[in-house]
């Protein structure tokens, strides 16, 4: 046996390699860590069991047969974290450069099959020069059977993607198809063609990091989701982010211990609406207001500034939060903002994450840029997500909800439950002014002062629709709160909520305006 067990743990040793030493070295020189030390950070101490560390490429073209690394470049298994079963596969930079191969990919597609059929989630460490080159189509095969996993487990358990390294070609489709993707700060990329092929086919000269860099993704794009300024970080976001969801599907997201708000913080919220309905305010306010201290993660903080999404939590209970932002743009819905919006909401609802939506909207934004980019596609993204979301759905009006972006921003008329407004709520057609322009133009034109008619007519439509009292006397609005109690609103109403059930008419799946 000794003989045995001593054959065994040289081959475990070799495998702990990876690519060996010289390149582990080069990993840590470029400020990363390498695959098994990622898995350590990320799963409970001891937990992590590895499946298919003997597995090797079956490659015999241009030498391969003498280029042999056990584990073929990723390794792949299950542990906890926070308590939690959770799949991982972490892909090694140090073997072809993390490359898929058939056998990566067939470790990788097992490793999808048994989270499926068990119902945990799965994370992707990602770090892969894409196609393992030497291979040939079965490497691109081996990519479409991990596409395929991704789509038919999409909506079933959560996955994870961290891009932890340069990913190339089929390296970022994967991921795109998962739920979120964070990517780290400087030596993290995505591209579909890198740098060379770009100035080959386009002319353009541009750096790795312009063309697909975190903060590219993150402000222009929008393809991540979060960056992170190191790999740790990354690892730490991977763990929160898990807190707010369930284990799959078939689950509800596990309540957490919280600490109980601050009566200044609530109090605050009386004070936060300017006087002026034109002045911007930061809706985070509005959220820190309503949430469990602390409890906040803002999901594509940089991108479609205009809309805030994320995850919290109210009383130890996980909500996903969509909120006009009238401190950008005046929180107008645009094309971006509404994609975003309604990304987060489906996700949720996939989910079983309440959803709530806070409102301070002026409307959709005019233009040809908008137009032309097809905000109508677009926007009804967001209507539809709202509209379609069976899990519970309540709404707080802070200001403004005119126009469409009412009707869009989760209102009574699309299912919402609870349809709450503070008194400064102005609900209606449009603003006051815009509004007088077009149904009293020619009195306005016609009278001595046309100044003074446009002041009184706006003053008077101001008071009869810049409120939220014609909405609550039609039952649109449940109720007109005071700012303060809105989180012992919401605590009461989603408890009221808890047992929600929607009976939809059967269907294999609707056709959301993609
Ligand atoms: C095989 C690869 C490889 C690949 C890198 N390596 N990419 N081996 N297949 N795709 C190997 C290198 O030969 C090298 O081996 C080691 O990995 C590290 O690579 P370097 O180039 O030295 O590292 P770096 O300078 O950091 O550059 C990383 C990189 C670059 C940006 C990822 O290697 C690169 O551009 N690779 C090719 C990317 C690519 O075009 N992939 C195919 C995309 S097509 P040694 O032995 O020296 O350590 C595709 C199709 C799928 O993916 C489409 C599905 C929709």
């Amino acid at each position: 046996m000794e003989k045995h067990l001593n054959i065994l743990n040289e081959k475990i040793e070799k495998a702990k390699l990876g690519g060996g030493v010289e390149r582990i070295a080069s990993q840590h020189k470029k400020g990363k860590l390498t695959a098994r030390e990622r898995i350590d950070l990320l799963m409970d101490e001891g937990s992590f069991e590895e499946i298919g560390m003997m597995v090797t490429h079956r490659s015999t073209d241009f030498g391969m047969e003498k280029e042999i690394y056990l584990g073929d470049g990723v390794v792949t298994g299950y542990g906890t974290i926070n308590g939690r079963l959770t799949y991982v596969f972490s892909q090694d930079f140090t073997v072809f450069g993390g490359s898929l191969s058939e056998t990566h990919a067939e470790k990788i597609c097992k490793l999808m099959d048994l989270a499926m059929k068990n119902g945990a989630p799965v994370i992707g460490l990602n770090d892969s020069g894409g196609a393992r080159i030497q291979e040939g189509v079965v490497s691109l095969g081996g990519y479409a059977d991990i596409f395929y996993r991704n789509t038919v487990a999409s909506g079933v358990i959560p996955q994870l993607s961290a891009i932890m390294g340069p990913c190339a070609g089929g390296a970022v489709y994967s991921p795109a198809i998962t739920d979120f993707i964070m990517m780290v700060e400087k030596s993290s990329y995505m591209f579909v063609t890198g740098p060379n092929v770009v100035k080959t086919v386009t002319h353009e000269e541009v750096s790795s990091e312009d063309l697909g860099g975190a903060n590219t993704h993150a402000s222009k794009s929008g393809v991540t989701h979060f960056t992170c300024g190191n790999e740790v970080e990354a690892i730490q976001l991977l763990k929160r982010l898990l807190s707010y969801m369930p284990q799959n599907c078939e689950e509800k997201p596990k309540s957490l211990p919280y600490e109980v708000l601050s009566d200044e913080r609530r109090e605050a919220l009386n004070k936060l609406i300017p006087e002026n309905p034109n002045q911007p305010y930061d809706m985070r306010e509005v959220i820190e207001g309503l949430i469990d201290e602390e409890s906040f993660t803002e999901v594509h903080k940089d991108w479609a500034e205009n809309i805030v999404v994320g995850f919290a939590r109210i009383a130890g209970k996980s909500v996903g939060i969509v909120a006009n932002q009238p401190a950008v743009l005046a929180g107008v819905l645009d094309i971006n903002s509404s994609r975003k919006g309604a990304r987060f909401v489906r996700f949720c609802d996939c989910f079983n994450i309440p959803l709530l939506v806070l409102v301070d909207v002026p409307g959709f934004l005019p233009g040809t840029d908008q137009e032309w980019h097809g905000i109508i596609t677009n926007g009804a993204k967001l209507l539809y997500a709202l509209s379609e979301a069976t899990v519970p759905k309540v709404t707080v009006i802070t200001r403004k909800a005119y126009g469409g972006a009412y009707d869009v921003m989760n209102s009574k008329h699309i299912g919402a439950d609870m349809n709450y407004a503070w008194p400064t709520a102005e609900i209606a057609v449009m603003g006051a002014k815009g509004a007088v322009e077009i149904i009293f133009k020619k009195e306005i034109e016609r009278s001595a002062s046309p100044e003074q008619a446009l002041k009184e007519k706006t003053d008077l439509y101001a008071e009869k629709f810049a409120n939220p009292y014609g909405a609550a006397a039609r039952g649109f609005i449940d109720e007109v709160i005071e700012p303060a109690t809105t989180r012992l609103k919401l605590i009461r109403a989603y408890a009221m909520l808890e047992n929600k059930v929607v009976n939809n008419p059967r269907k294999k799946h609707g056709n959301i305006p993609l």
